[in-house]
């Protein structure tokens, strides 16, 4: 029997994901988890408008969604005062960075991000054939300097830089990221993600002129509008690299269901600041359970918290272990010396209350 025959790239790949899903865990472990924490989720769900949005969608899923968003990208132009022409829509940052690394990687082209970020981007990196360089963090911030003495030595045609970061939660201010983009070598492209960039104070997020060539940045509808399920997010930038995405984007990828949820969603600013004031609460008592445990949680920008538990990578593979066989599902870093630290996502009371019960036993155990 012939078997297919695989491009050598594809060949030389493993078949794996960044991450596997709470799903995937959940069925593996035989019973749901009693907290989901781990995935930086948001727990406190979507906008009531964004349900509803998508349960009047639900009928219409006979026909396709719009290809181009026009009514989302319409709403987000109007927000940034920006032009559709700025922005593309597509499924989840995810997607988006699949489409960014396919637009400007082949084999061999360098590329450079943090040892420990976000997994997904070295995952398409690795995909299309890159050359991923990667800095340590520093003082568990992404470093800066790091990233543009590098992305200078190896003439790197795209740096990848979450701010706030995951998993760590740290951040930089906005000007130090423009004066971040002033170092990188020319023709580098900063792929800027602000997944989290809703939970972050004033002051992080830089302001960009959408006709600089040097950046584009990505958010979505997974965190603060609680919206991962229904998979969709965007990228501002130029409206040259903008327009080069409809060369390898999925058309039709992004769903009704998705567009009508994101539209509904992005006008109910009242949900969000709710919704923010409720991470803030708790991520305070995440810190306070981290301290009632003689541990110190990271000051963090983003939905989660880094608690350190001041012990090695180890250590922590076995408390997130703990953990997980009594139904709490956390995560921790992926690298050293990040993964000496636990990530809790925050979430409601109850689930919290529940982290609080079993950490304490976790550590004893471990
Ligand atoms: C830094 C970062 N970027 C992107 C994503 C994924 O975003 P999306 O759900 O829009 O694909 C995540 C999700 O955890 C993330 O942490």
């Amino acid at each position: 029997m012939t078997k297919p025959s695989y491009t050598a790239l594809a060949a030389s790949l493993p078949a794996s994901v960044p991450f596997v899903s709470p799903d995937t865990q959940q069925r593996l472990r035989g019973e749901p988890y009693r907290a989901r924490l781990g995935a930086n989720e948001n727990g406190f769900g979507p906008s009531p408008n964004a349900i509803k949005a998508m349960a009047d969608a639900a009928p219409e899923c006979w026909m396709y969604g719009d290809e181009l968003s026009f009514a989302l990208r319409q709403a987000l132009a109007e927000k940034f005062h920006i032009s559709l022409d700025n922005i593309v829509v597509g499924e989840g940052i995810d997607s988006l960075l699949g489409n960014l690394v396919r637009l400007l990687v082949e084999k061999d082209t360098p590329v450079v991000t943090s040892i420990g970020a976000y997994p997904t981007f070295n995952y398409h990196v690795a995909g299309f054939g890159g050359k991923l360089h990667a800095v340590p963090y520093k003082n568990d911030h992404e470093d800066l300097e790091g990233l543009a003495e590098i992305a200078n030595k190896t003439a790197a045609s795209l740096v990848y830089l979450a701010n706030p970061d995951n998993p760590m939660g740290t951040w930089h201010t906005g000007t130090a990221i423009m004066e971040f983009v002033d170092q990188l070598p020319d023709g580098c492209l900063l792929c800027l993600d602000e997944a989290y960039i809703e939970f972050a104070p004033e002051g992080i997020s830089p302001e960009i002129d959408v006709n600089d060539q040097r950046i584009i940045r990505f958010r979505t509808f997974s965190k603060a509008h609680g919206l991962a399920g229904a998979r969709i997010g965007y990228g501002i930038a130029h409206t040259e690299l903008i327009s080069a995405f409809n060369k390898v984007r999925n058309h039709f990828g992004v769903n009704r269901i998705g567009q009508a949820a994101a539209l509904a969603a992005l006008a109910d600013d009242e949900w969000l600041d709710q919704t923010i004031a409720k991470v803030t609460r708790a991520k305070a008592i995440i810190a306070d359970i981290a301290r009632d445990n003689g541990l110190t949680a990271l000051p963090s920008a983003s939905n989660f918290v880094a608690i350190d538990l001041g012990r090695d990578g180890e250590f922590s593979r076995k408390v997130v272990e703990y953990c997980d066989q009594k139904g709490i599902f956390i995560r921790r870093p992926f690298a050293s010396p990040q993964d000496r630290c636990l990530r809790v996502s925050a979430g409601p009371d109850a689930e919290l209350q529940l982290f609080a019960e079993v950490l304490p036993q976790a550590l004893r155990a471990c």
